[in-house]
């Protein structure tokens, strides 16, 4: 199983958009893939046609230990299951403040899920991260053994990625030893502009030139960029993915690519997929 968190600290640079396109895009390759919304604003819950008003069991429950996750998962598409979140995850940030062993909740919730699970369980797990390095994000970056990063080529977004580089640091020194940054995803990319390409070029220079002990050091760009397109910005009113909202959009193009690159690892990654998958 691999387990991916996706994460930027920057609000707006496609965590959401990706991480549910990702995670149906690989339903079609016949994964089964649980997502772990864990931004209290919902949004991939909202996009996988979730009512956040409903009243339910969400991934708040996990934190604060009423529930497990094989609990609160709901099923949404074939083989795509969702561990929604809504509003109430706020007051995680507050009630877990001084409790002990709080960035390893989500590990050992997703731990005794696996084990329940015995050998039934997911090809992949992908955690929408908030916009934030606060405590729910620490114990996504703590659960995860891999990490992708979406960037939007603006010069001001690697200002906010090396530190967001240096805290991965710090939790893979600290908290998860197995935390690898595997890519990073150029989203929201604008064809045909200098900045873009100009950003992709330094941050390409960044990591060829970073120090190899680094979290970062094997980090690689993911070579298909996700272009800006409308129709991945009008799918979720629809709670469709892109691949059945607008199957022949440059957004489904570029997402599909992306997870060919994404199976591609899967070697890399010892995760082994069943034939009759
Ligand atoms: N490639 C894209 N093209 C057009 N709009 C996009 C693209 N990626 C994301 N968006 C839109 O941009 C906004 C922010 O994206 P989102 O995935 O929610 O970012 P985050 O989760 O990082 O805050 C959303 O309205 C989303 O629909
Ligand atoms: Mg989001």
């Amino acid at each position: 199983m691999r387990t991916i968190a996706i994460m930027n600290q920057k609000g707006g640079v496609g965590k959401t958009t990706s991480s549910v396109n990702i995670a149906a895009g690989l339903t079609r390759q016949g994964r089964r893939v649980c997502l772990l919304d864990l931004d209290s604003q919902g949004n991939s819950s909202a996009h996988l046609g979730i009512d956040l008003n409903a009243s339910m069991s969400t991934i708040y429950q996990v934190f604060s230990g009423q529930k497990r996750l094989q609990e609160v998962k709901q099923l949404v598409k074939k083989n795509l299951w969702i561990v929604p979140a809504n509003i109430d995850l706020a007051a995680v940030e507050v009630e877990l403040v001084d409790a002990q062993g709080r960035e390893f909740i989500l590990k050992r919730a997703i731990e005794s899920f696996v084990q329940q699970m015995a050998g039934n369980e997911f090809d992949y797990i992908i955690m929408d991260c908030p916009p934030a390095l606060n405590t729910v994000t620490i114990n996504a970056l703590t659960a995860a053994t891999e990490m992708f990063i979406p960037v939007q080529p603006h010069y001001l977004s690697l200002q906010g990625l090396s530190r967001l580089l240096e805290t991965t640091a710090l939790i893979k020194r600290r908290l998860n030893r197995n935390l690898t940054i595997t890519g990073m995803m150029l989203c929201l990319y604008e064809t045909g502009t200098r900045l873009a390409a100009d950003v992709t070029d330094d941050l390409i220079r960044f990591l060829e030139e970073s120090d190899p002990s680094s979290p970062w050091a094997k980090a690689r760009i993911f070579k298909s960029r996700i272009r800006r397109n409308i129709r991945l910005a009008e799918a979720p009113s629809f709670a469709q993915s892109i691949f059945e909202y607008a199957p022949d959009s440059a957004g489904a193009h570029d997402y599909a690519n992306l997870i060919e690159e994404i199976i591609a690892d899967e070697a890399r990654f010892k995760l082994q997929i069943p034939q009759a998958a």
